[in-house]
Order: C-alpha cells, then structure tokens, then sequence
C-alpha cells in the first residue's frame, strides 16, 4: 500500500499560488493539496472543463483563453463562489491562478470573511520570465488526471503517456510558443499589481521558483506550517 502522505494538521483556511504562467503553481497546487486532503481549485483547470464540455460560459471563455488573456472577472467569480461553497471546501483548498486582479482578489477578501474563514496565506511563485519560456512549451498533461510533465524537465517514463494511469498527454492549446508573450503581458499588467496588494496586507511569502519541485515543494511546507504557529 502507498505511504499515507496527508498532513496531520488541517489546513482550515484558503492558500492562495501566484505567479506568472508556467511558475510551478499547479504542480504545487496538487502536491499540497494532497498532503492535507483538501481541494485544488484551479481556476484555468475549471474554464478548461467548461470549455471541453461546451458550455455556455466555455463558448465565452474559449477565445479569451487562446489568444492568452483573462476571463472577465464577472464569469470567474460566479465559478469560484459556486465551487468554494460545497462541503468538501470546509477545511480550507488551494487556489491555483486565482485571484488575478485586484477586483477579484477584493472580492475573494468579502467570500472568505461571510464564510468565516480566516484572511487567506498568499505564497508568491518568483520566476524570471526568460525560464518561463521552456517551462510551458515543453509542458505535457495528462487528459485524463491532469498530472502535469515537462518533456525537458520533468518527462513521463514512457513518451507520451501518463507515468500514474498509461493515460495520453497533451499540449494545452494556449502553451504554444506565440501565445506566451501575451499571456506573460496580461500577467505583467493584470496579475502582478496583486504581489504588492497582498505585501501590504502582511500577508505574501515568497518563494524562489527557479528550484527544483522538490526544494519548492519544501518551501511552501515550510511556509504553511509557519504559518500555522500563533506568532503569525
Ligand atoms: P491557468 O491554467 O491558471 O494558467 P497559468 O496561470 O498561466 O499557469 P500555468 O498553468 O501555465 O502554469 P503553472 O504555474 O500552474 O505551472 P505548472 O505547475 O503547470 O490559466 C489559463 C488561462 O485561463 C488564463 O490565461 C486565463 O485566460 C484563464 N484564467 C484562469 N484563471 C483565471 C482567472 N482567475 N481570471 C481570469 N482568467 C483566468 O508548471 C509548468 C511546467 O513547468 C510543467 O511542465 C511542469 O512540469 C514544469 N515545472 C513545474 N515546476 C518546476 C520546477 N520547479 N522545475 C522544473 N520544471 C518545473
């Protein structure tokens, strides 16, 4: 039987990724999320599903997404209200590429309070846009458990296949070379205003991205279990 690998503790509260595309979040995302048995909520994974299964909000998302910009913040926050309310959220989840500007970040402040939870821990992904290149167009997922590889950095055991269930990978549409530059634009204008917005809160940590999953997975467990303490 596999090692039982949850933490003991509870998470109890909303732990926020941030960063540019192809930073680790979602790779990150999974491993904590894991560890404490709560919910990854990543909000590109949901438009995504919206997208594959035609939608009205995936028709609408599904240009936006291609050509690498935001959603409107009126369809991700419907999305996201919807998803924290369900019961598995209960003990806290991790968001994933969300919030993304300042207004939703604000409105996340509001739903967390009504919900009685406690002010979210923002742990901010530092990457020097020059590796994000490779990190996204050498990206791979898994189409039917969304485990993420990296043909240069992390590749599967077998080319093109998923290491946990044999599964087909594939390339996300908006990982193409010509869409970075304007994903890595909106991140720029949109998405980096929220680094300052939640240092000011008191509330950001900072993680160097650039290492391997293993020394950042270690960092962020160093941060969330600080956290934790009453000093904090
Ligand atoms: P989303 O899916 O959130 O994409 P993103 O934020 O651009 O982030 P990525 O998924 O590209 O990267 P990541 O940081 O998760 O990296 P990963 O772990 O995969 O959003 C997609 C789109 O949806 C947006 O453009 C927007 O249109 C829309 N959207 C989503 N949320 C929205 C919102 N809130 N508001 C409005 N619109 C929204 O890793 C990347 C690669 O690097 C992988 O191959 C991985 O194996 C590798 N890797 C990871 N860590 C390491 C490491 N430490 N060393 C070496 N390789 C590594």
């Amino acid at each position: 039987m596999a090692p039982d690998t949850r933490h003991p503790d509870k998470l109890d509260r909303a732990v926020i990724f941030l960063g540019p595309p192809g930073a680790g979040k979602g790779t990150q995302a999974k491993e904590l999320a894991k560890r404490y048995g709560v919910p990854h909520l990543s909000t590109g994974d949901m438009l995504r599903e919206h997208v594959s299964k035609v939608t009205p909000l995936g028709k609408e998302a599904k240009p936006i997404m291609e050509r690498g910009d935001l959603v409107p913040d009126s369809l991700v926050l419907r999305m996201v209200r919807e998803r924290i309310e369900r019961p598995d959220c209960s003990h806290g989840f991790v968001f994933d590429g969300f919030p993304r500007t300042v207004a939703q970040a604000q409105y996340l402040g509001v739903l967390l309070r009504q919900h009685g939870y406690r002010p979210p821990l923002v742990v901010h992904f530092a990457l020097d846009p020059a590796l994000v290149l490779r990190r996204i167009t050498g990206r791979r997922m898994c189409k039917a458990g969304g485990e993420i590889y990296n043909i240069y950095e992390r590749p599967p055991k077998v080319e093109g296949r998923c290491d946990s269930d044999g599964g087909e990978l594939e390339q996300r549409p908006d990982d193409r070379e010509e869409i970075v530059g304007p994903r890595l634009q909106a991140y720029e204008k949109q998405t980096a205003p929220l680094v300052a917005y939640y240092r000011r809160l008191g509330r950001l940590h900072d993680v160097d991205a650039s290492k391997s999953v293993e020394e950042v997975t270690q960092r962020v467990l160093e941060i969330v279990r600080g956290a934790r303490q009453p000093a904090h």
